[in-house]
């Protein structure tokens, strides 16, 4: 068959340079989009046949042709060519070869305008669907750990210092719940992304008697495009869930940050499982993070990703212009990236081994039953700035001894207020800071019990 007359028609004396034909082709990387398009086309041809304009044998003999294609590139027998410049002309051609001319008659009322929008959609579904998958057993996998981490406390801290004494589940649950944010926003996405772009045809809609409501309705989509030029125009279907995924990435970077921070043996709250670290290749001591550091590498491209299609649509006049080809590699790659690292990290969290000790030695530096000093005084009638004041006053004087505010004898904290008791001692404790602190969402053990109950609610 010659392929040339099925993009080039009757008008063009020549043949695309091959220079300019390498350049425009895309169906080195769009032939990922095969079965989005099979799917769409397999809807288009049972709705023409359903408003008449295909007979019923028409298209039953497109739906054979197609399933033949998809089978084809399934098992490898496929030959891609780059002179159909993409994956729909590929298999278009590849259909009317299998099923002679009634293939030549899939493309009635469609243009490869809403066809790859619709393609584009079908795909970005999926990949919604999967990353849901993966962020709900990261958050599984958070749950988990957090569930039997709840006696464990470390310093949480504020700045990077030390503030106040929090348990593990807590600081593991506000991740769970970053992820679980994240899980919303790609549902949220998903509702518009599930909205059928067939039958704009190349701008301006169509002279067939078309049905886009049936077309989206076996596509499971919940409905159909309400303007054509809009249909075939934008990409926020893209955009919107490349920013969900972007922010995702920044929540593990940032999970991935505390976890490189406390696998430094001056903090070792945390030892990197063996099977997710690397050695150096001229250090042999060293265990190296690799795998929460690429994660927090990664973001970065990810947020390239992101930015790269929004500044392809920016200057776009209506409607489709080439440059919205352009629009398909960062997706991929978002797909890419945030799949592979939201698996690995609930690998890697599963293995993770907290050092409870290192964690509980920890507490009695940097002074973080500071603020229950300040509280016992405002109790006990002391304004809470003078409660503030003197409290700077004890933490100066424990600095000094080199020792913790617990360590200090009655008579030092005497000297700095004489309504400070015996009584105080207790309140210093760590253990005892973190389980007075039962407000609502705080890191009391009844409030992260009240977190855990809720998320596995949610989990099912
Ligand atoms: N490969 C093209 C893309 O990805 C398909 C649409 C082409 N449409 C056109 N009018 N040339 O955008």
């Amino acid at each position: 068959m010659n392929e040339k007359p099925m993009l080039r028609g009757e008008i063009f004396a020549e043949n695309t340079a091959a220079i300019a034909e390498e350049y425009t082709e895309s169906v080195s990387y769009d032939r990922k989009l095969f079965r989005q398009d099979i799917k769409g086309s397999r809807a288009h041809a049972r709705m023409l046949a359903r408003q008449g304009v295909l007979t019923g044998p028409e298209a039953e003999e497109l739906l054979r042709g197609l399933d033949l294609v998809q089978k084809e590139i399934e098992e490898g027998g496929f030959v891609w060519k780059r002179k159909l410049e993409d994956v729909h002309m590929n298999i278009e051609s590849r259909l009317t070869e299998l099923v002679g001319e009634v293939g030549k008659k899939l493309h009635t009322g469609r243009s490869r305008n809403d066809q790859v929008a619709l393609d584009f959609r079908l795909f970005v579904s999926d990949a919604l669907e999967n990353w849901q998958r993966l962020s709900k057993e990261l958050i599984r996998v958070l749950t988990d750990k957090a569930e039997e981490h709840q006696e464990v406390i470390l310093p949480g801290c504020t700045h990077m210092q030390p503030a106040q004494p929090v348990a593990l589940a807590q600081h593991l649950l506000a991740y769970a719940w970053m992820l679980k944010r994240d899980f919303e926003r790609m549902a949220d996405a998903a509702a518009r992304v599930r909205v059928s772009p067939l039958g704009a045809a190349a701008l301006a809609g169509t002279t067939y008697p078309l049905d886009p409501d049936f077309v989206a309705e076996q596509l499971g989509f919940t409905g159909c495009f309400a303007n054509s030029m809009d249909a075939v125009s934008d990409r926020d279907f893209a955009l919107e869930p490349m920013f969900g995924a972007a922010l995702c990435m920044a929540h593990l970077s940032r999970l991935c940050e505390d976890i490189i921070i406390w696998a430094n043996p001056a903090f070792g709250f945390v030892r990197l499982p063996d099977a997710f670290s690397t050695g150096s290749s001229i250090m042999p001591q060293k265990k190296n993070p690799d795998v929460a550091e690429l994660v927090r590498g990664k973001s970065g491209r990810v947020y390239g990703d992101l930015f790269s299609l929004l500044t392809t649509v920016k200057g776009l006049p209506m409607t489709y212009n080439r440059d919205l080809q352009e629009d398909k590699e960062p997706f991929f790659d978002v797909h890419e990236t945030l799949s592979a690292s939201l698996a690995v990290m609930a690998a890697m969290l599963k293995e993770l081994r907290f050092n409870a000790g290192r964690m509980r030695d920890s507490l009695s530096r940097g002074f973080v039953n500071a603020t229950e000093l300040a509280d016992y005084l405002a109790g006990k009638g002391v304004p809470f700035r003078e409660a503030h004041r003197l409290t700077g006053r004890a933490v100066a004087l424990a600095e000094g001894r080199g020792c913790g505010l617990e360590d200090l004898p009655l008579d030092a904290f005497k000297d700095i207020s004489p309504l400070v008791e015996q009584d105080v001692y207790a309140v210093l404790s760590f253990e005892a800071a973190v389980k007075r602190r039962e407000s609502p969402g705080g890191t009391g053990p009844r409030s992260v019990a009240g977190q855990l109950v809720s998320l596995r609610g949610w989990l099912g």
